[in-house]
């Protein structure tokens, strides 16, 4: 298993309220942290707002021990009520063997890792993994026409929590902050 999805559906739709209407999903904050400072650092990651309808991410790791041969990912989303309370199991996607093989692409969520990967960062390859990597200008539009068609949120501020493991060690966070309309 690449992924392990379907809590994750599961509990996304009990969660209701969905919405019919094609909703927007903005960019409001970004945090990325190297827990392992010694494996890798960001240069930069942050959000810019060209203008009302152009907002994007940008960021870059930094990575001392090249080359990456196994990395793995557990993605999680909350939502804001007084604080941010998980509504999703977390998904887990092993980088490799899922880029060794871009095997289940029918996979709605696996498909767009495979989108934003090939047309917004420079890691549309096979592990490993033997250069910095780079997330260049990935658009909260594109994320808002894909993703709110898999996964239906209502209307409220969402984190969209990522957590980067190679060799089964964390290495780093990148939270994602938007509001859906
Ligand atoms: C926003 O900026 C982008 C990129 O510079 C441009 O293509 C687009 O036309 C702009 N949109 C508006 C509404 O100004
Ligand atoms: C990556 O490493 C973990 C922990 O050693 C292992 O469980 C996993 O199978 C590895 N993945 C690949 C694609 O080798």
């Amino acid at each position: 298993m690449y992924f392990k999805a379907e809590k994750f559906f599961v509990l996304v739709i009990f969660f209701g309220n969905i919405m019919e209407n094609a909703s927007k999903l903005e960019f409001t904050n970004i945090k990325c942290h190297a827990t392992d400072p010694a494996f890798l650092n960001f240069e930069y990651c942050f959000i810019k707002s060209v203008n009302r309808s152009y907002k994007y991410i940008s960021l870059k790791a930094n990575i001392y021990k090249v080359p990456i041969t196994n990395a793995s990912a557990k993605l999680q989303i909350s939502r804001r009520f007084w604080s941010y309370m998980p509504i999703t199991i977390a998904a887990s996607i092993d980088v490799c063997k899922f880029m060794a093989s871009k095997k289940n692409l029918a996979n709605p969520m696996l498909r767009l890792f495979e989108e934003i990967t090939t047309s917004y960062t420079n890691t549309n390859h096979k592990c490993p993994y033997d250069h910095d990597l780079v997330i260049d200008r990935l658009p909260s539009q594109f994320l808002s026409e894909h993703f709110t068609n898999i996964l239906p949120l209502p209307p409220g501020d969402y984190s969209f929590n990522s957590i980067w493991y190679s060799k089964n060690i964390e290495r780093a966070t990148i939270c994602i902050y938007s509001t859906i309309s």
